[in-house]
């Protein structure tokens, strides 16, 4: 019953023998009719709620992307209206992204996406993305110019971070830093909006069951941003998050990236609170292979 590109067999993409390395070409038309419909329904799901939820600059997005509600997009189709709006494109990977190839991607205006789709039993909860996650919650920030020049600036983060060339310690408490960094902005940040707030982290924009609770629920701690609380926040992926952090405005947020990067060149990165995440080896050796 399961098809090829759902998310729990994506090693099969993998394995075929066109598609070797990280960056493939979309095996569009292995998606089977069970995909089509596990997007159809969670993008059905989404769009009340992005209605009430959503800052305006990702709600633009999806408008100007055209996106099909009925079916999976071709990331082709999407980089035909991203492009020329902000530079940025999504590239198909096969699977997991080592953290500095990600960011530095980032860096070249290039998002490296996620082909595979969750089984239609589980579309209220996903731990790793899969292609709604990131073509229907990332990739409408993508669209907005102030947004798409501040994960450029995040790329140049790391690219800053891999040339301190420093000992496995500090480099990962600086990973650890940054994943933090990135996590409580642009997976799961709020930004202000009139009186009120709106979501603009993709990880809240893609989940049906955390994108209310996190402007509505009593119950979630939410704080203006402060760069020495989350770098030191750990946090973890497998429930919803009980503490976000509020920014004023993208330009806020490209400013407290540049801060970032001061931070981390001073040392400030080099001894952050230990705990989630934790730092693959893999993460590590892509810093140095640059
Ligand atoms: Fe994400």
């Amino acid at each position: 019953m399961s098809a090829i590109l759902t998310s729990t067999r994506a090693i099969e993409i993998h394995d075929a023998p066109a598609q070797s390395g990280l960056f493939i070409t979309q095996p569009y038309e292995q998606y089977s009719e069970e995909n089509h419909e596990a997007w159809r329904r969670l993008y059905a799901r989404m769009l009340p709620k992005w209605e009430l939820y959503a800052n305006p600059h990702f709600l633009k997005g999806i408008g100007a992307l055209s996106l099909d509600p009925q079916r999976i997009p071709r990331l082709d189709d999407v980089n035909r209206f991203l492009r020329p709006l902000t530079g940025f494109r999504a590239k198909a990977v096969s699977g997991y992204v080592p953290a500095f190839q990600f960011f530095d991607c980032l860096r070249q205006r290039e998002f490296p996406t996620t082909i595979t789709i969750r089984r239609s039993d589980q579309l209220d909860y996903l731990p790793e993305p899969d292609i709604f996650h990131d073509i229907a919650g990332h990739v409408p920030m993508h669209t907005d110019p102030h947004f798409a020049e501040t994960l450029m600036r995040f790329g140049e983060c790391a690219r800053t971070a891999a040339k301190l060339d420093a000992p496995v310690e500090q480099l990962t408490s600086i990973i650890r830093a940054m994943a933090r960094f990135f996590w409580f902005t642009i997976e799961f940040g709020l930004m202000r909006h009139g009186g009120g707030l709106k979501v603009y982290g993709s990880g809240l924009l893609s989940s049906y069951g955390e994108i209310e609770r996190a402007i509505e629920s009593p119950s979630v701690q939410r704080y203006p941003l402060r760069l020495e609380w989350v770098i030191n926040q750990g946090f973890e992926i497998d429930h919803y998050q009980p503490l976000l952090f509020i920014v004023d405005s993208f330009e806020h947020l490209y400013e407290l990236v540049g801060e970032l990067e001061e931070w981390m060149v001073q040392g400030h990165l080099d001894n952050v609170a230990p705990g989630e995440p934790l730092v693959r080896e893999e993460d590590l050796l892509s810093f140095r292979a640059d």
